[in-house]
């Protein structure tokens, strides 16, 4: 059984970097991490230099000491491929392991992840270290799993060296055999862009205005997702070989063009992921422009990653302030929220807490991005809240293993998010309605759970949502209509939003009445549509006395057969139009509404339709505190988590167990800022 995520307790961990420190650090450093409660440590992730310090010539004398002590102290490992950093002597001798920016300039040594997943001599290297680390390291009793590579994608998801480009042909070709059919899927019969034989294909170069074919984009990004997840498979087919039983491989962070999925799917036993909530504080963060929530819109990248298998780790949990000498900073965690962050990741799933890092590094590019210890190593406040969460965990610990509760679902897929990021049009909706959908479902107390739409989903697995949004699926395809057809007949809701049905999975847009695909399910014709046009203001559709905003885009909609129209708009040249159409099939329905989903318009959307607030008959609180519910066979658990920096007044109307105290908890109660609750129900 793995050490971590067996459903037996939760776990604290840190991440720690033995070559950063002198060796006399080494033991008083792991016995007070020890003593505050911390039982495992991830290392090893940038030291290739420590294990091949020259081509060929291999050295594990560094890491087996430091093995050995962690084995004397009885601490566990959660050891590290190295491969995110290429050393100089390769990068060097061998450039073309390297990956280049799209006008061709290589990215050189001194940063990290300048190299290209398709260079033959980088995975040969990659290879080699991956035998040389799992037949030297992995019996070791210490170790308790492996981290392969660090954060997939992550500072660059874009690939132009030219070994991107031959692999790129040959995933072209493996993907539509000839020219003449990657013509046709690309349609590049606009602007005369058709090619005559495969040597003429590159990955995306610089165009005039980066106006590049979208479809050939589209491919690309597939690409790019392709070549990650053989990347992963590549070491951890590797290290499997060479694992003890019940040791696991895990990496850490979600980032874009990677299809995580798949990749946990092919070479991951779980996900693990990076959190810093504090990026929502940082200045210029990009965070903050589509939404007030700040620090809870994390939640999002939580439910993302609990999407993949369930129940994760955080395998980089924010403990210090932000900052690299070249930006990204943010203030240190006021007292309270490094306990708040925690337990915002174990509220949506996580039964292991890693916290970034043990010590903040006195040199290099993060010398401002801040542990739990600062550069002297002083008992500081961090410090001893992290004493404090120790504490808590051994008191909520029943909690592992239970999972995550929502009743409301947000389809997504990997091809309609990547038109979104390539799509101006598209990306808007889909901007605006996460940001709506997410913001109405913290402010209400409406947990949700990203549902991602694959090839082998079944209607059984979405059977335990009452509602299913699919907010704008313009790629949408028969297999996914057929789908959720039959989870309509058998009693679900799926909400469509506008600019369902558009494209085809190559991008392009349909030849069809519109929605396309999702006609005959939604009842809907759309006749005509329009982007919002900027003097208009808001967009209402009054729905039997709700008034909710058609935001950023709107379908004129007609009833087909069998539908009804539920609402008009109420402005605009298409006043008195229909704007929500619903159709019932068995023993459910659909609806499909003509705008983007605003917070106002979401938040009347799970109302009505029954799932807003499902444990409000327990417990209620005021919009700033987050509500989030997880059960199992040992029972129901309400986490409940107050973001603001003011007291907050909650109402309990059934007697709950504060499981960090055992007391019990009926009427008002006033958390103190920050304060989190895990109550037994
Ligand atoms: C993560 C990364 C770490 C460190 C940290 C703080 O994304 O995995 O290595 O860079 O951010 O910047």
């Amino acid at each position: 059984m793995s050490y971590l995520l067996n459903g037996d307790r939760v776990i604290m961990g840190t991440d720690y970097y033995p070559e950063h420190w002198d060796e006399s650090l080494w033991a008083p450093d792991l016995d007070r991490m020890l003593e505050t409660g911390i039982e495992v440590i991830r290392i090893a992730e940038f030291s290739w230099n420590k294990f091949e310090p020259r081509e060929g010539e291999y050295t594990y004398e560094f890491f087996d000491r430091f093995l050995d002590l962690c084995q004397e102290k009885g601490m566990r490992v959660i050891f590290c491929t190295p491969t995110a950093t290429p050393p100089a002597w390769m990068t060097d001798k061998y450039p073309e392991v390297l990956n280049a920016r799209q006008d061709g300039v290589l990215y050189r040594h001194g940063a990290r992840r300048h190299y290209n997943y398709n260079s033959t001599i980088y995975q040969r290297f990659t290879r080699n270290i991956c035998e040389k680390l799992g037949s030297h390291y992995a019996r070791h009793p210490a170790i308790i799993g492996w981290q392969l590579d660090n954060e997939i994608n992550c500072e660059m998801n874009q690939f132009y060296s030219e070994s991107d480009t031959l692999a790129f042909r040959e995933f072209l070709k493996a993907k539509y055999g000839t020219v003449e059919k990657l013509n046709q899927a690309w349609g590049t019969a606009f602007w005369n862009q058709t090619y005559t034989s495969w040597g003429e294909v590159y990955v995306p170069r610089t165009t005039l205005s980066n106006n590049t074919n979208p479809h050939e984009v589209l491919d690309y990004k597939r690409f790019v997702s392709d070549s990650a997840c053989r990347w992963a498979k590549l070491q951890s087919d590797i290290l499997r070989k060479y694992l003890k039983p019940g040791d696991f491989i895990t990496t850490n962070g979600l980032f874009g063009d990677l299809d995580n999925h798949r990749m946990a799917e092919e070479s991951l036993d779980f996900m693990t992921y990076d959190s810093y909530p504090n990026m929502a504080y940082g200045l210029n963060s990009h965070f903050t422009e589509t939404t007030s929530l700040k620090d809870r819109f994390w939640s999002l990248n939580l439910d993302e990653v609990r999407a993949l298998k369930g129940t994760f780790g955080i395998m980089e949990q924010q403990s210090g302030a932000n900052g690299w000498n070249t930006g990204m900073e943010a203030p240190t965690p006021r007292p309270g929220q490094i306990t708040l962050w925690t337990m915002q990741s174990i509220a949506h799933g996580a039964d292991y807490v890693s916290y970034f890092r043990w010590r903040t590094s006195t040199m290099g590019t993060e010398i401002y991005w801040h542990g739990i210890l600062d550069y002297s190593g002083r008992e500081n406040r961090r410090i001893r809240e992290v004493r404090d969460v120790r504490d808590k965990f051994r008191k909520i610990s029943e909690i592992a293993g239970t999972q995550y509760q929502a009743q409301v679902g947000l389809i997504e897929t990997y091809d309609n998010k990547w038109d979104a990021e390539l799509d101006v049009w598209h990306g808007s909706v889909d901007r605006t309605s996460m940001s709506g959908l997410y913001s109405a479902s913290q402010h209400t107390h409406t947990p949700v759970d990203l549902v991602y739409l694959r090839d082998d989903t079944k209607a059984d697995q979405l059977k335990k949502y009452k509602v299913l949004f699919y907010p704008h699926a313009e790629i949408l395809t028969q297999a996914q209509v057929d789908l959720l057809e039959e989870y309509v007949k058998d009693g679900g809701t799926v909400v469509f939003g506008c600019r369902a049905g558009l494209k085809d999975v190559t991008g392009k847009c349909v030849q069809q009445d519109l929605p396309g695909l999702a006609r005959t399910l939604t009842g809907t014709d759309v006749t005509e549509f329009t982007l919002v046009a900027p003097d208009e203001g808001t967009i209402h559709v009054n729905w039997d006395g709700d008034d909710i905003e058609a935001a950023v885009f709107n379908d004129e909609l007609q009833p087909l057969e069998g539908a009804t129209v539920l609402a008009r708009y109420e402005n605009s040249y298409y006043k008195g139009v229909p704007a929500l159409i619903g159709k019932k099939t068995g023993k459910g329905r659909t609806l499909y509404f003509g705008g983007a989903f605003t917070e106002k318009t979401a938040e009347v959307f799970f109302r009505r339709l029954g799932v807003i607030a499902p444990a409000a008959d327990i417990v209620e609180a005021p919009e700033g505190c987050e509500i989030t519910e997880r059960a199992g066979e040992k029972g129901r658990y309400l986490f409940v988590l107050n973001y603001e920096k003011t007291e907050q007044t909650i109402k309990l109307h059934k007697p709950v167990k504060d499981l960090y105290t055992g007391e019990t908890l009926q009427g008002e109660k006033t958390m103190k800022p920050y304060e989190t609750l895990v109550l037994k129900v």
